[in-house]
């Protein structure tokens, strides 16, 4: 078989299908956006993200997926113009009420999915997309990521496909299959004639901070779905069990860099 001959994007469609995973609504991640607020804005994570970019002669960054400002917000100051894009609404709150406690008023919102018609998203010199890439179609977001982008895109993508523990999953008796992770994305891109950089940040695993049985519950639900009795006497008995913190495994995402040509 030559290398030539695999499609890629739907090598990634037929995994993420195989993953069988309820996508994420938006109402879903409305009920998030509260919370991820009060925690996103100030991490190594976002040091570590920004640390990475170049920002030399740009004026203007679309962040798609943007959350609650994440990696908008901290660069706002230094840039004309920038565009959170985000298909949750209580998302978008967040980022402009951020905003306006930061005195921004630079910072616009976008209310579209990965999936919508992006012809009237403006083109901007930096295109960012942080953590928001469990889409569907991997190979039209990058096509829409790169053709939005003058200069610069950055990207992360978890590693290994697992947003949670595999331990807490064999505790609970669960079979998650993992989800197709940043390897599709390296490939789908150099078909696209694209050679991107490659770098990585650790940041703690989801679990890492609940402060007590409840708190952790609620984050392996997020991760998982709902427990049956059965599952939540399993985990409740693990946790009983294991010495704080229980964070599990660290989480690695794939930081994904390329340059558009110049002109
Ligand atoms: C894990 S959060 C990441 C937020 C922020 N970029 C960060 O790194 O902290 C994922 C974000 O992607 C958004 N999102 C998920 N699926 C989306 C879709 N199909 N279209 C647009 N936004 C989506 C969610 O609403 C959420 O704000």
């Amino acid at each position: 078989m030559k290398l030539a001959a695999i499609d890629f994007g739907r090598l990634y469609r037929d995994h993420l299908a195989a993953a069988n995973r309820n996508p994420k609504r938006a109402d879903t991640w409305d009920a998030r956006a509260a919370d991820m607020s009060r925690k996103a804005l100030k991490s190594r994570y976002v040091d570590e993200f920004i640390g990475r970019m170049d920002l030399a002669g740009a004026r203007t960054l679309l962040d798609v997926g943007c959350g609650p400002g994440t990696i908008g917000l901290p660069l706002a100051e230094r840039l004309e113009r920038v565009i959170g894009l985000d298909f949750s609404r209580k998302m978008l709150d967040e980022l402009l009420a951020n905003a306006a406690a930061l005195g921004l008023d630079n910072v616009e919102a976008l209310h579209l999915a990965w999936e919508d018609d992006w012809s009237a998203v403006p083109a901007c010199d930096i295109v960012v997309a942080s953590r928001s890439t469990t889409v569907e179609d991997m190979e039209a977001a990058l096509h829409k990521l790169n053709d939005k982008a003058n200069r610069h895109v950055y990207m992360t993508h978890l590693v290994g496909g697992r947003f949670i523990d595999p331990a807490v999953l064999e505790v609970v008796g669960r079979d998650l299959p993992a989800l197709p992770d940043y390897i599709y994305i390296v490939n789908l891109l150099y078909r696209m004639g694209i050679h991107p950089r490659l770098d990585y940040i650790e940041t703690e695993g989801r679990l890492a901070g609940a402060g007590d049985f409840d708190a952790f519950h609620a984050r392996v639900v997020w991760a998982l779905g709902e427990l049956d009795a059965d599952e939540t006497a399993r985990l409740r008995d693990w946790y009983a069990r294991t010495p704080s913190p229980r964070a599990g495994a660290p989480m690695r995402w794939a930081f994904i860099a390329w340059d558009k040509p110049a002109d």
